[in-house]
């Protein structure tokens, strides 16, 4: 190649990279720094009063970001009411045990007062979730921002979302599609370690593992003794109680998601599939043992990675007034 043509190389090459960067990477910790630029500590200062208040809520602000990225990527569709015409994600049997509607919009109010029309839905879950964590005791990470709120929300869609009967070979793929890898799959599971879980979440591993519904119907791969436990709290019909799923530990967070998961005592069958692959096993057995500070940095980067799946940016979607909503 002639030497004159390089620098004509490098102009288009330079091109090239400026427009990937403004297509695929328009998320920044700096987005709200001219338009809101308390937007973080106006989150954080609710969630401190929300969680003072009702420490329970922590887990299902965490879980509801998981189930919003994993729907249509982190758009806030999770938070969107269904209407006459249309039955949305909040309606769908996965999300019917999703609480802390009521907060978010509270959260969301507080921006809608100190900016208008200015931080998205989509943003104020990947906060809450953060701040939820870090108030649980546990890691806390810089939140990009500048997501935007989608339109849609169609309930079929959350067959996306892993069920709590998911074997490894599903979770892998289910977690594959969002760009999340087997090392983001075993470390965001351990989001386990704070919340609670219905009866009804479990209570196949307990009475109808293989459908026979008979009081040896246990899911072999569950503690003996953990059912008997669980098996006094939960009947075959419960449909209210909540177990703890850490159970003396669950609005902590720490490693003792993985002492349980390595004494076949998780909740669900899911947690007890990462004992089936050498990676996440070996995963799960040197963090029963301690390591808490390489879970928690783990944990900070599988939460930015999934909350940057399928983002809404730049002029797409909208940023919603009210969260359950369209404008
Ligand atoms: C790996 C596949 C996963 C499955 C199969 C799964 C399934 C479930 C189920 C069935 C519940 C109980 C809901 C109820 O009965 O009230 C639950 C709760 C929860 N999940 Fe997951 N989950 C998974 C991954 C995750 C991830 C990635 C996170 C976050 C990083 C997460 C965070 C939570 C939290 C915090 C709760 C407690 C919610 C509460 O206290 O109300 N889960 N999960």
């Amino acid at each position: 190649m002639e030497s004159r043509a390089y620098p004509l190389l490098l102009v288009l090459l330079a091109h090239f990279f400026l427009i990937l960067r403004t297509t695929s990477a328009q998320l920044s910790t700096d987005y709200y720094s001219k338009t809101c630029p308390n937007a973080a500590e106006i989150v954080r200062k609710e969630m401190i009063q929300i969680l003072s208040v009702a420490p329970s809520l922590a887990g299902p602000f965490l879980r509801l970001h998981f189930h919003d990225c994993f729907v249509r990527g982190c758009d806030g569709s999770v938070l969107l009411d269904s209407t006459k015409d249309n039955e949305a994600e909040k309606a769908a049997p996965p999300n019917l045990s999703l609480r802390g509607f009521g907060s978010v919009e509270r959260v969301k109010a507080k921006l809608e007062k100190a900016c208008p029309n200015t931080v998205s839905c989509a943003d104020v879950l990947a906060l809450m979730a953060r701040d939820s964590v870090w108030l649980s005791k546990g890691p806390t990470w810089p939140v990009v921002l500048g997501r935007r709120d989608g339109r849609m929300s169609i309930a079929n869609e959350t067959k996306q979302l892993p069920p709590p009967t998911a074997d490894l070979t599903q979770l892998i793929q289910m977690f594959a599609v969002k760009g999340l890898d087997l090392k983001d799959l075993v470390v965001l599971s351990a989001g386990h370690t704070i919340g609670t879980a219905h009866c009804a979440a479990i209570k196949d591993r307990l009475y109808n593992f293989t459908g026979q519904n008979n009081l040896n119907d246990v899911d072999p791969f569950l503690d003996p003794h953990y059912i008997a436990k669980l098996r006094s709290k939960c009947s075959p019909t419960d449909t209210t109680t909540l177990i703890e799923m850490d159970p003396g530990s669950y609005k902590t967070f720490d490693l003792s998601y993985f002492k349980q998961v390595a004494k076949r005592r998780s909740a669900f069958h899911s947690d007890w599939a990462l004992l089936t692959d050498k990676f996440t096993r070996d995963y799960v057995l040197k963090h029963a043992n301690g390591y808490e500070a390489e879970f928690f940095q783990d944990f900070a980067e599988s939460m930015i990675k999934m909350g940057n799946v399928g983002v809404l940016t730049g002029s797409q979607g909208e940023i919603r007034k009210t969260c359950s909503i369209i404008n």
